[in-house]
């Protein structure tokens, strides 16, 4: 059976902590908890625009997160600095098996794809500027239906845009509340789970496999599919 895979990006193939190097020479000590409420707030903008159905690009939920940062830790960044910031989120690095990984999976055949938040163009950037862009057959972005993960729209959409049914299509992602959205929208879903203390959250859900690094991705579905 063909699989096609659907690779979250930020988070999941892109170190969104990466930022944090550049905090540090602007704030010191507070940049990881910047960096997490920057990150935690993003994506709290994004599921209320989903539900108000008022969407803007991924990109604006990422400025208006980094207003709301800079405000709540009174971090006082001026405007040149804040501009630097949302430039080296559009660079972001990959995590370190990211490249070799995708490189295996494309040469046993499996059909990649990018599957964001964030718009074809902006992903396109990041992924070309992580050296990864190649590995792709295409961008799904949610900005071609005006809505956010996990809205199942945009599973479904997904899944249109693709070409496949659900049980031939494996979400791929670090972030809990993707994985349960793809499920509960009929997909497969591999939770990456960087590291070992990262909660899933407890619901009546669970990902069809859970794997350290990418390095696992290919047995663990080889494993589950038989
Ligand atoms: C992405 O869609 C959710 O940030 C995550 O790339």
């Amino acid at each position: 059976m063909d699989v096609t895979l659907a690779f979250d990006v930020y988070g999941t193939l892109i170190d969104t902590n990466g930022v944090t190097r550049l905090l540090v020479s602007m704030i010191g000590d507070t940049a990881p908890d910047f960096s997490r409420l920057w990150r935690d707030k993003q994506l709290e903008y994004a599921f209320r625009r989903g539900l108000m159905r008022r969407y803007r690009d991924f990109g604006v939920c990422t400025r208006d997160a980094l207003e709301f940062t800079n405000a709540f830790l009174k971090t006082e960044l001026s405007g040149a600095q804040k501009q630097r910031l949302l430039d080296s989120y559009r660079s972001l690095p990959a995590f370190a098996d990211v490249a070799p990984a995708l490189q295996a999976l494309e040469a046993a055949g499996y059909r990649l794809f990018a599957f964001s938040n964030g718009s074809a163009a902006a992903v396109g950037t990041l992924l070309e500027s992580a050296g990864i862009l190649a590995r792709f057959v295409d961008i799904v972005s949610v900005d071609e239906i005006g809505t956010f993960k996990p809205d199942p729209d945009v599973y479904r959409h997904f899944l249109e845009r693709s070409g496949v049914a659900g049980e031939s299509a494996w979400l791929v992602s670090g972030n809990a509340f993707d994985i349960i959205g793809a499920v509960s929208a009929g997909m497969r879903a591999a939770w990456v789970r960087r590291k070992g203390d990262a909660l899933f959250d407890p619901w009546d859900v669970e990902p069809t496999v859970t794997v350290n690094s990418l390095s696992g991705l290919q047995q663990a579905i080889r494993r589950y599919t038989g």
